[in-house]
């Protein structure tokens, strides 16, 4: 069969697009390491996601010297935790899932912008250089409330910057031969152990107590006071440590003498 050179070349050309277009398409799936959010991902049941490690307390962890993990809920209409805050010159690790219908975690002014999807974890670095403040905006249309869906993320001074949560669990009223428990939790979301002091000062009385709190952990001192020791009445107490401080008052009362004593309702 004779075929005429023009076809010849033609059919050559043809063959040469089509493998260019599987090529092209290929490379531009596979190639580039672009990855889309699927079934690859590691997943997460969205009706139980209070129960779960990572998105129970949505948060900011320290994994290595400059570098941060962030879990972020996204449900109508905000995000957790709000404001997200990281040091500077720090890479982060977002993990962000949905907790209702889907939403989308947009970091305005960066590249950051994924969609987040009820059971689907949605993950990305990036490394944040400077000090600055960017909104956290949804960008996918998720009820009634979408359009003032919005979160904070703020990038601080490496000097202001701390992962140290602290909790107080204390009496409000004790009777007088009873003893008050003042307890306070140190949670230390570094990677560094965290050496401190726990400062409680009720009545004239001090009293210190040192704690040391591993990395990741959250570790508890309590002080106990004899109440004998402050008397009857209120008394302002104040617990320090480190940068945080609460105060509060402490009542003790003879249970036994309130009934009789009815001038108090007076003041
Ligand atoms: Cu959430 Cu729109």
């Amino acid at each position: 069969m004779n075929i005429h050179t023009y076809e010849k070349l033609w059919l050559v050309a043809a063959m040469l697009l089509i493998v260019t277009f599987i090529a092209t398409i290929t490379y531009g799936s596979v190639g580039l390491g672009i990855a889309m959010v699927g079934d690859q991902q590691p997943t997460v049941e969205p009706t139980e996601l209070s129960d779960d490690e990572r998105f129970g307390d949505p948060r900011v962890e320290q994994v290595g010297e400059n570098e941060y993990e962030a879990y972020v809920v996204a449900q109508t209409f905000r995000y957790q935790p709000d404001p997200i805050e990281v040091p500077e010159d720090s890479q982060v690790t977002f993990y962000v899932t949905a907790r209702d219908v889907i939403h989308s975690f947009s970091i305005v002014g960066t590249n950051v912008n994924t969609m987040a999807i009820p059971g689907e974890i949605a993950e990305m670095t990036v490394e944040f250089d400077e000090v600055g403040e960017y909104g956290v905006v949804c960008n996918e249309y998720c009820g009634p409330g979408h359009h003032d869906m919005e979160g904070e993320l703020h990038v601080v001074p490496a000097e202001e910057f701390d992962l140290v949560d602290h909790s107080v669990d204390t009496p409000t009223e004790v009777e007088p031969d009873d003893e008050a428990e003042f307890t306070v939790e140190v949670r230390n979301r570094q990677l560094d152990d965290l050496e401190t002091t726990v400062v409680l000062e009720v009545g004239d009385e001090t009293f210190e107590e040192e704690l040391v709190v591993a990395g990741g952990e959250t570790a508890e001192t309590t002080i106990v006071v004899d109440t004998a020791d402050l008397g009857e009445g209120d008394h302002d107490w104040t617990i320090t440590v480190d940068e945080f401080e609460e105060a509060g008052t402490l009542s003790v009362v003879d249970p036994d003498a309130e009934d009789d004593d009815g001038g108090d309702d007076d003041e």
